[in-house]
């Protein structure tokens, strides 16, 4: 399956992820977003983290996204939510070189990080767009368990464990000031929104035999393994002070 049709198949969910609204916005209060911010999302998909925050703490943003479908979503989305004057969303790689205006205070990394090559690279990249005093909220996966089989780690290669993570953003000169954490229920939900988008295509097209096989593999993956080793955090990176 191409990555347009697995975007698809998510283009339901406000938040692509396994989270809630509730627990984005407790990690939006950690990292202190309030009207003076500019928040910057990278790989914002449908904007429903930009609504949210804008919405919420008056906050400005600007939200880059490849998928054009998916601006064009996000753009309904914010003008629905009343935040169009507030924020932007413009179509474009966000790991090419952008030119961003000056003053952005909070950068967003929800599930984005493979668009910079993974969770490493990505908080390199956060680091060097953020001004100093800026903050970022990196959303992934990570692994539960420092023993992962080999079989499995391929299949997740940027994958970080949290300390792993935690060196990185210290060498980066980030702090850790908070985690958010999804819950196995969370996780749940966000497999079966995948599944139920699965299940309805396939009701009215049955011969859909790649979105078939897409579905065994990946409920196979999250009940092999998927539900026991990999977790879903919000990281809350600032200065260290
Ligand atoms: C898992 S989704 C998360 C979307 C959003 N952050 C959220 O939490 O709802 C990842 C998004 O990143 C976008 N993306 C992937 N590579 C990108 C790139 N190089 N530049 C801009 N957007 C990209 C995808 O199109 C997709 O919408």
């Amino acid at each position: 399956m191409d990555d347009a049709s697995a975007w698809d198949l998510q283009s339901d969910l406000a938040i692509m992820n396994p989270t809630t609204p509730e627990r984005v916005l407790s990690a939006a209060r950690l990292a202190r977003i309030g009207p003076d911010d500019l928040v910057l999302d990278l790989g914002c998909g449908s904007g429903g983290a930009l609504a949210l925050l804008a919405g919420t703490f008056g906050c400005r943003g600007i939200g880059v996204e490849q998928r054009a479908a998916a601006v064009e979503a996000a753009r309904a989305r914010l003008d629905a939510a009343g935040c169009a004057d507030r924020v932007e969303v413009r179509c474009s790689d966000a790991a090419a070189p952008i030119a961003l205006p000056a003053g952005i205070t909070v950068c967003l990394c929800l599930g984005s990080a493979s668009l910079f090559g993974g969770t490493a690279e990505a908080i390199g990249a956060l680091r060097r767009l953020l001004p100093p005093g800026g903050r970022t909220i990196l959303g992934e996966r990570y692994w539960r368990t420092e023993r992962v089989p080999p079989e499995f780690s391929r299949d997740f290669s940027d994958c970080l464990t949290e300390y792993e993570l935690l060196t990185l953003a210290r060498e980066e000169g980030f702090a850790l000031a908070g985690i958010v954490r999804s819950t196995e229920a969370d996780f749940d939900a966000y497999e079966a929104a995948i599944w139920a988008a699965c299940r309805e295509r396939l009701r009215t097209n049955p011969d859909d035999e790649e979105l078939r096989a897409y579905l065994d593999r990946v409920q196979e993956e999250y009940l092999g393994y998927g539900r026991e080793l990999v977790g879903w955090a919000m990281y809350v990176l600032d200065e260290p002070w």
